[in-house]
């Protein structure tokens, strides 16, 4: 009995993850770093089939950051039509698992065509409750709380707050996604250590996995060794 309590004390219902490593996987089989995308993106459909056996509401992952666009232009291009591929591929398995698809980031500097597949995924989808796949596209972490701040002083010119109402509680109503649990657990793949600009303020208290496994090599094994891995740990969230 002691143990379910635990269980539900600490369940998990968000896992956030850094897909890193595609660029490696395919410069050790003499592959271009878009052939390496590919296999990352076939990666993307066993973690969300290991996410619905754990029963995990809510999966973040991290696509494009705002750094990622000083890549070469053509591996920009090349991500770019992998995520529309990759939406078109998998709405049919978003409709079958009852996932609502989401997006947040810095979602208009993307190419039109992209934006449109993925506004109609996101469309497609919105009448799911039971699960949530949210792509962090063009996000950067400072960006996302830039975004908000400019929101915060734009509602309170127009005296929709006061400054003494200014707490974290009403901050986070300025996120991308306010609604959406902070993680409980971040997964790295590739094992470096660390966030690169991913979540800064929804991870301040996570638990960090980090694994030397490369992205398009992750599966639903690596994704329960990880799950593991957060049970064990002990959270104090500052307290004794
Ligand atoms: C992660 O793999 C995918 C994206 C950032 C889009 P990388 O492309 O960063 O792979 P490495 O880090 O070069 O191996
Ligand atoms: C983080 O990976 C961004 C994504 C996985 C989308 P990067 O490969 O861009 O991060 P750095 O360059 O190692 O910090
Ligand atoms: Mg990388």
């Amino acid at each position: 009995m002691a143990e379910n309590n635990l269980v539900i004390k600490n369940g998990i219902r968000h896992v956030a993850i850094i897909m890193d490593g595609n660029g490696r996987w395919a410069k050790q089989r003499g592959l271009s770093r878009i052939e390496g995308h590919k296999a990352g993106a076939k990666a993307i459909e066993k973690v969300l089939k290991a996410a619905d056996k754990h029963s995990i509401e809510y999966i973040t992952l991290y696509a494009f950051s705002t750094e990622n666009w000083k890549r070469p232009k053509n591996e920009v291009t090349g991500l770019m039509g992998l995520l529309k591929e990759f939406l078109e591929i998998n709405t049919k398995i978003l409709h079958e698992k009852e996932t609502r698809l989401r997006a947040i980031g810095r979602i208009s500097d993307l190419p039109f065509s992209t934006r449109q597949v993925l506004d109609k995924s996101i469309n497609d989808t919105s009448q799911y409750t039971k699960r949530q796949l949210i792509l962090a596209l063009s996000y950067g972490g400072r960006a996302e709380i830039i975004d908000g701040v400019k929101k915060i002083a734009e509602d309170y010119k127009n005296g929709k707050i006061k400054e003494k109402n200014i707490n974290e509680e009403l901050f986070r109503n300025y996120l991308y996604a306010p609604d959406i649990p902070d993680p409980e657990l971040m997964i790295r793949t590739s094992g470096e250590f660390r966030l690169s600009n991913f979540l800064l303020w929804q991870l301040s208290y996570s638990e960090f996995y980090i694994t030397e496994t490369l992205w398009p090599d992750f599966d639903e094994n690596e994704f329960t060794k990880a799950i593991e891995s957060y049970y064990l740990r002990n959270r104090r969230y500052g307290g004794v």
